[in-house]
């Protein structure tokens, strides 16, 4: 009884209010990215327009906003969405634009579709892990790389220099999957002066390298375009072996290439197959990719490729690179990944929420980094709320990518792009942002919608005579949090609101689900405490205690939280009944 009371006597503090929610969705998935009253489907169809009008440079205004958008006819670019709710949605939420370049280039197809194959660059990183992920045991993520290549050892013996020399015996192929392994970026030609045509290094202020440079010397690649550095494993490690580090493994994020080039090798080590058997066992055949590979289609298939420009940039192949930037697919095919992914086609639901965590955080607060994820932080205008972004990008050649992945969705997007602009990159990129803030917003909208449908209203016991009933409601007003607002909850004739100490706390209460079990129909949700109270102290040390995931199931009437609201739902996902849970008492749906 006294540690009760102690608890209670604790409660204003603890349970301070603060808009802090748990990490993940405000709603259940939206089901409907697609029909005339879905507003994801209004979103995309603003989205389409808004293309339109830059495309065709009608809309000066509009053109004029973004300098970056202004140059998308210059472009090629494919469009779409997916949804495990939704399987409409790949087919319908697709855009796809041809520039001139392509309607007019001699080799590949004039007219992109969703069948479309582009190169994908670095997402390729994103198949090697999610192969790894696939193939290997959990404790094959931690051995040392020394262990996969002992030639390595050699520097790691001499690791008397940690300036000097990367601790290969602390590489592991987690660390390479999350880019924190610190190892050299890249290898062979990307970003090497060496290799830049009429070099003239001391208009640069370069000095010219001897041939006894201690490290250029013993590097065979170093500004050599011999092909066997690209295929040969032996040439290739001996080419990055004794560079310096850029950090000590565990450090800090920092982007390599050469790092999946290694855990590329890795996973051929350990499953014993070739890197083309490895995506196409594991990931292609299983999720039925069949316009994606780790080689071009030979020439008599090109049709079926765009290729602006050169063809070196897309009938090039090089099996060191194929684990970082070397696979080709199509919008129809990334569809079927991510939702392969999302519904856990392949690997099994816990395995997949622990893989879309952040291992690590980068220097901004919007981003961090998983493996190989670039995690966004995407932070709503109106409501402050934030949802994470799981995607990854690429850039290589005369293709750029990203594949986004909405794991509080169940859906996500990707856009493939192909064109000789030097501006790729920066166009790319502020197509992605304005598919984000047109479709993040919508989708929320309509989880709010179907929420709305499926669970707001009132809740009453049928047992003679008990006055009890809980009362749901989507709370419109301006700045409101998201969630279902607890209107009222009368218990045995009394005002639980009013009373219960964690209900109490700071109207309005809102739930959030927690734990959805579609076998048995019954979909949990947990409340949590109202809006932000400007007066609440939020210093760096004091957030903590006032942190909705702080005091989860912090209150309990015989073992159950008094937070704890499980609904049992029909098949349509629509709410029949409410089960308080430490009030023991079930509740129908009274409401139509
Ligand atoms: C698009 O390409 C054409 C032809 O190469 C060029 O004249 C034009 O300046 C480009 N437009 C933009 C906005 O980059
Ligand atoms: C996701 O999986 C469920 C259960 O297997 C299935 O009913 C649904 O069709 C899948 N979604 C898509 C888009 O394939
Ligand atoms: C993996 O690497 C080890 C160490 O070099 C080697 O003994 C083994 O044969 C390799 N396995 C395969 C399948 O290449
Ligand atoms: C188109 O492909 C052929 C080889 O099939 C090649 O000779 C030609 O140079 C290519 N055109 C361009 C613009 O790359
Ligand atoms: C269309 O998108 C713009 C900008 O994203 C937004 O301001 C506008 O409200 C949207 N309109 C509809 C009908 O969704
Ligand atoms: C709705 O939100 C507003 C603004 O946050 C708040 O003042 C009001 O109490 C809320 N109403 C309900 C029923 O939760
Ligand atoms: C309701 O409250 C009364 C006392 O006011 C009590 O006798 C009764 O057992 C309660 N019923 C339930 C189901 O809690
Ligand atoms: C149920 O209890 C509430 C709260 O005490 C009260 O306002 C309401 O009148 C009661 N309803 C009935 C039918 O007794």
């Amino acid at each position: 009884m006294s540690r009760l009371r102690h608890l209670l006597t604790l409660l204003p503090i603890c349970l301070t209010p603060v808009l802090a929610d748990y990490l993940g969705p405000r709603y259940p998935p939206p089901a409907d990215l697609t029909s005339d009253e879905s507003l994801v489907a209004a979103s995309w169809a603003n989205l389409t327009s808004t293309l339109q009008a830059y495309l065709s440079g009608i809309d000066q205004s509009a053109a004029s906003s973004n300098d970056a958008l202004s140059a998308i006819q210059n472009v090629t670019f494919s469009l779409g969405m997916f949804s495990i709710h939704d399987s409409a949605a790949t087919e319908i939420l697709q855009f796809h634009h041809t520039s001139a370049e392509v309607a007019n280039a001699p080799n590949g197809t004039n007219q992109v579709d969703g069948d479309t194959i582009y190169r994908i660059a670095s997402v390729s990183k994103l198949f090697t892990v999610y192969a790894g992920l696939l193939g290997l045991d959990s404790t094959d993520w931690d051995r040392p790389l020394t262990e996969f290549f002992p030639q390595l050892m050699e520097t790691s013996n001499n690791n008397n220099n940690i300036v000097g020399h990367v601790q290969w015996d602390l590489v592991t192929p987690r660390a390479l999957a999350a880019q924190i392994a610190g190892v050299p970026r890249d290898f062979l030609s990307l970003g090497e002066f060496l290799l830049q045509p009429d070099l003239n290094p001391t208009a640069l202020g370069l000095p010219l390298l001897d041939s006894n440079d201690p490290i250029s010397s013993s590097l065979p690649c170093i500004g050599s375009e011999d092909p066997a550095c690209a295929e040969d494993p032996e040439r290739y490690i001996m080419g990055v072996q004794n560079r310096p580090p850029t950090f000590l493994p565990w450090t800090s994020p920092g982007y390599s290439n050469n790092g999946f080039s290694l855990l590329g090798l890795v996973l051929a080590n350990i499953t014993g197959k070739t890197i083309d058997e490895i995506y196409r066992d594991s990931i292609f055949d299983p999720l039925d990719m069949t316009n994606s590979n780790s080689s071009p289609p030979i020439q008599s298939e090109w049709f079926r490729a765009v290729i602006p420009g050169d063809i070196s940039y897309f009938a090039s192949d090089s099996d060191m690179a194929k684990s970082s930037g070397g696979l080709l697919s199509t919008t129809q095919d990334l569809a079927k990944l991510g939702v392969g992914i999302l519904n856990h086609t392949l690997l099994p639901p816990d395995e997949t929420r622990k893989w879309m965590k952040p291992l690590s955080h980068t220097a901004r607060l919007q981003s961090s980094v998983g493996a190989p994820w670039e995690i966004v932080r995407y932070t709503y205008a109106d409501s402050g709320v934030v949802t994470d972004l799981y995607t990854k990008g690429g850039d290589s050649g005369h293709y750029g990518s990203f594949f986004v992945l909405l794991p509080d969705f169940d859906a996500g997007f990707s856009i493939l792009t192909a064109s000789t602009s030097a501006e790729r990159l920066t166009i790319i990129g502020a197509i992605g942002d304005l598919v984000a803030d047109t479709i993040l917003p919508a989708l929320m909208a309509q989880a709010a919608a179907e929420a709305e449908s499926n669970f707001a209203g009132s809740y009453t016991s049928t047992v003679e005579g008990l006055n009890s009933s809980l009362t749901l409601s989507l709370n419109q007003s301006q700045g409101a949090p998201p969630g279902l607002a607890i209107s009222s909850f009368i218990s045995n004739g009394t005002d639980v609101l009013l009373t219960l100490p964690g209900m109490r706390r700071n109207l309005p209460n809102r739930l959030l689900p927690s734990i959805a079990d579609v076998a048995t129909g019954q979909v949990a949700f947990r409340a949590v405490r109202g809006a932000d109270a400007p007066s609440v102290q939020v210093g760096p040390i004091s957030q903590f205690v006032t942190a909705d995931w702080f005091s989860v199931d912090g209150l309990t009437y015989g073992g159950l939280s008094t937070e704890l609201f499980v609904f049992d739902v029909d098949s349509s996902g629509r709410a029949v009944a409410v089960n308080p849970a430490a009030f023991r008492v079930r509740l129908e749906r009274t409401d139509g």
